[in-house]
């Protein structure tokens, strides 16, 4: 992908963010067949819709960059996170959370945990009622989960779930309008006083939550950092979870012979692959071109901004027949929905067994029959992170 084209990639002034916050595959279908690489003027960046590019995007560090200056990212978090950091510097800050996530600690540790609040949470839901399973089940279940893994057990699940958006708000907040930094500023500043209250507790306890692993670690990060990145996994470890699992469920409610053949032969983790495909959680995610370098036959300069969209490579009809298809049998092919290269999500083997072999299985254990009477309610909703913002069920 580099060779010596000076012709800049079209620019687009009339797709708006709006447009991609309700019905962002249609416009993608679209670019992937007629421009791929396209300057959205309402995004300030380059789109990337097309599969080989996005991978290629995420896999390539040494030209595309997470360092991206336009961000608001690093005003909402006061802080610069393992997300935009490169290389060793990266490396370092992501191998010290890296020992909570390993499969023996998922084993032993984390599953046991994670099944005891998924009973908790299930046999509290109300048998032969209409439910909203965001607010009821996969909002709360997230927070509490992610709770443990952290190490910040004192939080409730409110708080949690006020952190995360107000991080996420500031983070989306383009406009760097005050309000969402106000909101952003005081969530910061209770999330630092706890975790400075609790980190006596895992200097005397040491365990394999987030907080003890980085404190006790032989060679600490600093302890910005530290709090940097607890806050990126709340940021990033709740509202992906909650709309993986809202998605599946909307997928499996909605085709009774998969949520059928699911039962039978337990295919939870196919359910729980093409949910994640279907619709990814993290649509989009941004890189900062190094040095100039052609995409798709265009020139990107060097300074310029990408955005890669994995919600929009997870439907490239090069890989997938009829993507818009919630189809747990479709031939096996991987995806991007947690992106792919250094920053390949940390959170990803956790995900799969909180939802694919724990909840998923539970949840239908107790109640076989659950409906969705009224598919035409549940509004799926985002541009940067998108997943259904209701799910009225009715448990039998
Ligand atoms: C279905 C659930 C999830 C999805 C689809 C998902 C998706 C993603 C994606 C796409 C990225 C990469 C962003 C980029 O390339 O810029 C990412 C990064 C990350 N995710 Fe997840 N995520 C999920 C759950 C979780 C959970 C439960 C945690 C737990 C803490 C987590 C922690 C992280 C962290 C720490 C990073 C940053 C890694 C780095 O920059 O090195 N994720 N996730």
């Amino acid at each position: 992908m580099t060779t010596a084209t000076r012709d800049r990639a079209p620019i687009d002034d009339r797709i708006t963010i709006d447009q991609l916050t309700r019905d962002p595959y249609a416009i993608y279908r679209r670019l992937r067949a007629e421009a791929p690489v396209l300057r959205i003027k309402a995004l300030g960046r380059t789109l990337l819709t097309r599969a080989e590019h996005t991978r290629h995007a995420k896999g390539t560090p040494e030209i595309f960059s997470t360092d991206d200056p336009d961000t608001p990212m690093q005003r909402a978090f006061l802080a610069h996170t393992l997300m935009r950091k490169d290389g060793a510097e990266h490396q370092r800050e992501r191998d010290a959370m890296a020992p909570t996530f390993s499969g023996r600690n998922i084993k032993n540790c984390w599953t046991p945990i994670y099944t005891r609040i998924a009973k908790q949470f299930v046999s509290s839901l109300p048998r032969g009622e209409t439910v909203d399973l965001f607010p009821a089940l996969a909002g709360p279940f997230a927070a509490h989960c992610l709770k443990h893994l952290l190490g910040i057990e004192e939080a409730s699940d409110e708080e949690m779930q006020r952190w995360s958006q107000h991080l996420i708000d500031g983070a989306g907040n383009f406009g760097w309008r005050d309000e969402p930094f106000v909101r952003s500023d005081r969530s910061n500043a209770e999330m630092d006083a706890l975790f400075e209250r609790v980190i006596p507790r895992h200097l005397a306890e040491p365990n394999p939550s987030a907080l003890s692993m980085m404190v006790n670690a032989e060679d600490p990060i600093p302890s910005s950092q530290i709090h940097a990145n607890v806050k990126i996994a709340i940021g990033g470890g709740i509202n992906e979870p909650r709309d993986a699992l809202l998605t599946i469920l909307f997928g499996l409610l909605t085709n009774p012979d998969q949520l059928a053949a699911c039962k039978a032969d337990g295919l939870w983790t196919a359910a729980f692959e093409e949910g994640v495909r279907w619709v990814a959680p993290i649509q989009v995610s941004s890189r900062r071109v190094k040095e100039d370098i052609e995409i798709g036959g265009y020139l990107i300069p060097a300074g310029d901004t990408v955005m890669t969209a994995q919600a929009s490579a997870n439907h490239d009809e090069d890989l997938y027949e009829q993507p818009e298809r919630y189809d747990i049998f479709r031939p096996k092919q991987p995806h991007q929905a947690f992106g792919n290269g250094p920053h390949f999500c940390q959170g990803t083997h956790i995900a799969r067994r909180m939802l694919a072999d724990i909840l998923l299985p539970m949840l239908f254990d107790r109640f076989p029959d659950m409906t969705l009477p009224d598919p035409s309610q549940v509004t799926f909703w985002g541009f940067g992170f998108r997943g259904p913002l209701n799910l009225p069920v009715t448990l039998n």
